[in-house]
C-alpha cells in the first residue's frame, strides 16, 4: 500500500515537472525572487485589513544540507529541492539550520516550536516516556497520545483562537489531543493515510476561505524525509528522492496560490524538527546489560540514542549501583544524574525525567539488551551539526535575501506571536530574538532602567579601618592585614572609575537584589558581593595578555567590608575539610600588585575534584587571550540546589584594536558556561574538552539561573542579539559541536 502510494506520488510529481519547468524558466527571466513576491496593493483585497496568514510547514527530519542533494531527472542531475532552494535564496534562510531542543526528537521539538517551552516545561520529554505521578506511559502509538493531560502549556493555535483569531492544523503533534478548549479551530486526527497532496490541498482550501472563516495560522506536517532517513541512513540517495517529493508537494501548493493570485500574500515558514545521523547497524553501540546484569528487571529503561533509566527501587544506593555500573565503561557513553546534566539541555525539572540519563556520542547508541536496527537516527546532543534542522521563511513579513545564524527553535513562538499580533504566553524564548527576520518588527520595549550598585569604599580613616578589622575571621584566613598591603585597595576616584570602565565595559551586571549586594572595586577586577550571605554574586575582569596564575593566596580580611558583613568565614567557621578547595575568583597574578587578589571577597569554595577543571579552564582562557587579545570574564557561583556550580561569561571583540565597550554587537564574540562543581557520575572519565563542551550555555541560561542581567548598557536590540545566540555562534574557547571532540 505504502509502496503503491510512493509510486503514484513519484509519477504525479515528475509528470507535472516538465510543464512547470517551462513556466519557471519564463519567470526566471523576470527574476526568480520577483516572481514569488506580491505588492501590498496586490494582496490588499486578500488580506482584507488583516495581517497576512502564517503557514508553517514541517518536514520531519529535514537536515539543512539536504538542500544540496541532487536527483537525476531524464539523465540530468539537478537539485532535489528546487522550490526550497529558491525560497532560501529569496527569503530568510539559516544555512547551518535551526537548533532543536534536547532531546532532538520529533514530539518534543514540534511541541517546543508551538509553545516556546523546553520539554521539561511542556511535558513531552521524549516520544515515549513514563510519568510516575500518573502511573502511565506516553507513546506515539498509544491512544494516550491524545489525552490532554500529557500536553502542558499553551500551544500557539490556542493563543490564536483565544485571542479571537482562527487557527487550523493539518497535523502537528499535540494538535489532536482531545481537550476542546485548547484545540485549534480546525483540525484533524493524525492519519498517515491522508496523502501529502491531500494535506496540501486542504491547506490551500483553508487559505482561500472567506476572510471571516480563513485561518490566521495554519500548520501542515509531512513525515518525510525522516522516515527514509531512518530506514536508509541520511547518506542514502533515496533521501534525495523524498526531498524531491516534499518539495514538489510544496510547489503544488505554491502553484495553486499563484493561480488564485495570492502567491506572495501568505507568510510561509518551512522548517524541520531535527536532523539525522547515521546509526550503522552492528556498529557503535553498547549493551548496558553487559555492565549491569539484569538491568531490565531492575529499572524502567528507554534505550537507544539517548537512554533514560528509572530504577524500580527508588533509593540512592540503587541509583548509584546502576549508574556506577555504567559510568566510565566507554568514552562514547557519559552517565549523568539529571541534576548534573548540562544546563543547556534544560532536562531535569519534571518527574517525567528519571534520575539517570545516558548521553552518547553522535551515531553511538546504548541498548538495554539488544540492538534494534535503524540506519539513521536522531535524539543526540542538539549541538551536533547533524542534529540541526532546516529553516527557510518567505513572505510579505519576512526580509528578502537574508541569511541568519543558527537560532533556538523555542524563539520561533515569540516571532510567530509578533507576526500575528497575538500575545504570547509565558515561555522560554527571548522577546525580539528573531525580529531581525522581519521587515517591520514591533518596536523594542524600553530597556530596564539600570540600578546602580552602591560600592563599599575603602575605610575613610584609621578608626574605621580598625573597626572593619573586627569582622569575623577564621582559620581559612592565614594572611594578615597590614595597613601598607591594604592601602593598595585605597583607590582614588579616577582609579575607581578607570577600573569600572575597564572591567565592566558593558555596565555593571544587574542583580535582582540591590540592598545587600555591594561592589568592591580593585585595580584588576570588580566584584559584586552579597554582604548578608557572604558570597560574591559575580566578579568581572578584563585581561589583555597571558598571565601567570597567582600562587595560593594567603587569605586576609577585605577591609572594605564592614564589621557586621558576612564572608566565607560565616560559611566555614570551623575551617574547611579536605573535600573542598578555596580558590580566587580573579585568579591571575597582577602586574599592579598581587596583594589585591588575596582578600576574602575574592575567595570561593569549590569541590576538590573540580580543581583540575578550574585550572584547565584558566589555562584555556590564558591561551585564548594570547590569540584574541582583550577579553572580559564574568564569573560567579550558581547557588542552585541540588546542583551548585559556577558560571563564566567570556567575551572579546573580533575587530582588532576596538575597545570592548565600543565593539559592534556583530563583532562581539561571547561564550558562556554553567559548570556543576560536584558531578556525581562519570566525572573521572569525561575529558576536559568534553566537559567544557557539555557545559556550554547560552546567555539566557545563565541569566535565568543566577538572576543576573549581563550587558545592561547595551540597547535592547543588541542585548536580544546576544540572548538569541545558541552556543553554536562561538568557538571562542571551545568548539561547540560535540562531534568534533
Ligand atoms: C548537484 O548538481 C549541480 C548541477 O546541477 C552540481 O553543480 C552540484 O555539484 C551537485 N551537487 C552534488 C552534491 O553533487
Ligand atoms: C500502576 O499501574 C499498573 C498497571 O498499569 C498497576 O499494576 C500498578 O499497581 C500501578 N501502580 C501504582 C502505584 O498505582
Ligand atoms: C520556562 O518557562 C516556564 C514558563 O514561564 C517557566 O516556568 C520555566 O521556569 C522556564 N524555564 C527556564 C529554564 O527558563
Ligand atoms: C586613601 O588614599 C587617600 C589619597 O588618595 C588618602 O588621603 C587617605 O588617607 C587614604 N586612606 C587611608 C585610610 O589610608
Ligand atoms: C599563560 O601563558 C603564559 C605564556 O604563554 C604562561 O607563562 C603562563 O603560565 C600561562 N598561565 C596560565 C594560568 O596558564
Ligand atoms: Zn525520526
Amino acid at each position: 500500500m505504502k509502496c503503491f502510494l510512493l509510486i503514484f506520488l513519484l509519477i504525479s510529481a515528475f509528470g507535472e515537472l516538465s510543464g512547470r519547468s517551462v513556466h519557471r524558466a519564463k519567470k526566471r527571466q523576470v527574476d526568480e525572487c520577483e516572481a514569488l513576491n506580491a505588492t501590498p496593493e496586490e494582496c490588499s483585497a486578500y488580506w482584507a485589513g488583516e495581517k497576512p496568514p502564517l503557514l508553517v510547514v514541517s518536514l520531519d527530519g529535514f537536515r539543512p544540507d539536504y538542500l544540496q542533494r541532487n536527483v537525476t531527472v531524464n539523465g540530468v542531475e539537478e537539485p532535489a529541492a528546487l522550490l526550497l532552494n529558491r525560497l532560501s535564496r529569496c527569503g530568510v534562510f539559516s544555512p547551518t539550520g535551526m537548533t532543536p531542543v534536547f532531546p532532538s526528537l520529533t514530539f518534543p521539538n514540534h511541541y517546543s516550536i508551538v509553545t516556546g517551552l523546553y520539554p521539561e516545561s511542556h511535558g513531552i520529554v521524549a516520544n515515549s516516556f513514563y510519568d510516575p505521578d500518573l502511573n502511565a506511559s506516553f507513546s506515539l502509538s498509544s491512544p494516550q497520545q491524545t489525552n490532554p493531560t500529557w500536553w502542558i502549556g499553551d500551544p500557539l493555535w490556542y493563543n490564536v483562537k483565544r485571542q479571537g483569531k482562527i487557527s487550523a492544523t493539518c497535523f502537528w503533534p499535540g494538535s489532536d489531543q482531545t481537550d476542546p478548549v485548547r484545540a485549534p479551530n480546525y483540525w484533524l486526527q493524525y492519519d498517515d493515510t491522508v496523502t501529502y497532496s491531500e494535506r496540501m490541498r486542504l491547506v490551500f482550501d483553508w487559505l482561500i476561505l472567506p476572510v471571516s472563516q480563513r485561518p490566521n495560522f495554519v500548520t501542515v506536517y509531512l513525515d518525510e524525509p525522516d522516515h527514509t532517513g531512518h530506514g536508509e541512513s541520511p547518506d542514502s540517495p533515496l533521501v534525495a528522492d523524498q526531498v524531491r517529493i516534499v518539495d514538489q508537494e510544496l510547489q503544488a501548493l505554491f502553484d495553486n496560490m499563484e493561480q488564485v493570485g495570492i502567491l506572495g500574500c501568505v507568510d510561509v515558514i518551512v522548517l524541520a524538527d531535527h536532523g539525522m545521523a547515521p546509526s550503522p547497524p552492528g556498529e557503535k553501540f553498547l549493551i548496558m546489560n553487559d555492565y549491569v546484569p539484569n538491568i531490565l528487571n531492575d529499572a524502567r529503561i528507554y534505550d537507544g540514542v539517548f537512554s533514560t533509566i528509572r530504577p524500580k527501587l527508588d533509593t540512592e544506593e540503587e541509583h548509584d549501583r546502576i549508574a556506577g555500573g555504567l559510568q566510565c565503561q566507554d568514552d562514547n557513553m557519559r552517565v549523568y544524574n539529571k541534576w548534573d546534566f548540562p544546563r543547556r539541555h534544560h532536562y531535569a525539572n519534571t518527574n517525567r525525567i528519571p534520575n539517570i540519563l545516558v548521553d552518547m556520542t553522535v551515531s553511538w547508541r546504548a541498548y538495554a539488551k539488544s540492538e534494534w536496527i535503524l540506519r539513521g537516527n536522531h535524539g543526540w546532543d542538539n549541538l551536533n551539526n547533524e542534529m540541526q534542522a532546516m529553516f527557510v521563511a518567505h513572505g510579505p513579513s519576512f526580509k528578502k535575501n537574508l541569511q541568519v545564524r543558527p537560532f533556538h527553535n523555542i524563539d520561533l513562538y515569540n516571532l510567530m506571536c509578533a507576526m500575528m499580533e497575538v500575545d504570547p504566553s509565558p515561555n522560554n524564548g527571548t522577546w525580539g530574538a528573531l525580529h531581525h527576520m522581519l521587515v517591520s518588527p514591533p518596536a523594542d520595549p524600553s530597556p530596564e532602567p539600570l540600578t546602580p550598585i552602591s560600592k563599599l569604599p575603602f575605610p575613610a580613616d584609621e578608626a574605621t579601618y580598625n573597626e572593619h578589622l573586627m569582622r569575623k575571621t577564621c582559620s581559612l584566613l592565614t594572611g594578615s592585614n597590614t595597613q601598607s598591603i591594604d592601602s593598595t585597595l585605597n583607590l582614588t576616584e579616577s582609579a575607581t572609575n578607570a577600573a569600572l570602565q575597564m572591567h565592566t565595559p558593558w555596565g555593571t551586571p544587574q542583580t535582582k537584589d540591590t540592598t545587600q549586594i555591594k561592589t568592591v572595586i580593585s585595580t584588576d577586577y570588580v566584584t559584586a558581593f552579597d554582604v548578608v550571605s557572604g558570597l560574591p554574586s559575580w566578579t568581572s575582569f578584563t585581561i589583555n595578555q597571558p598571565r601567570l596564575t597567582t600562587a595560593q593566596p594567603q587569605w586576609r580580611l577585605d577591609v572594605r567590608l564592614e564589621e557586621t558583613h558576612a564572608s566565607i568565614c560565616d560559611r566555614f567557621p570551623d575551617g574547611i575539610d579536605s573535600t573542598w578547595s578555596v580558590v580566587p575568583l580573579f585568579p591571575f597574578d597582577t602586574p599592579s600588585n598581587s596583594a589585591d587578589v588575596a582578600v576574602d571577597t575574592n575567595a570561593i569554595e569549590i569541590s576538590k575534584p573540580f580543581e583540575t577543571y578550574w585550572n584547565e579552564f584558566h589555562a584555556m582562557l590564558n591561551r585564548s587571550v594570547e590569540t584574541n587579545g582583550e577579553t572580559n570574564v564574568i564569573v560567579g557561583p550558581v547557588r542552585d540546589s541540588p546542583s551548585p556550580g559556577l558560571f563564566f561569561v567570556v567575551s572579546t571583540c573580533r575587530s582588532n584594536g576596538v575597545a570592548l565597550a565600543d565593539c559592534p554587537v556583530d563583532q562581539l564574540d561571547m561564550q558562556s558556561f554553567i559548570m556543576p562543581t560536584n558531578v556525581r557520575y562519570s566525572r573521572d572519565c569525561i575529558k576536559f574538552t568534553a566537559f567544557f563542551n557539555a557545559h556550554l550555555a547560552s546567555l539566557p541560561d545563565v541569566e535565568h539561573l543566577t538572576g543576573i542581567r549581563f550587558f545592561p548598557a547595551l540597547p535592547y536590540g543588541d542585548k536580544a542579539d546576544i540572548l538569541s545566540r545558541t552556543p553554536l555562534a562561538s568557538t571562542l574557547l571551545v568548539n561547540p559541536d560535540p562531534s568534533t571532540l
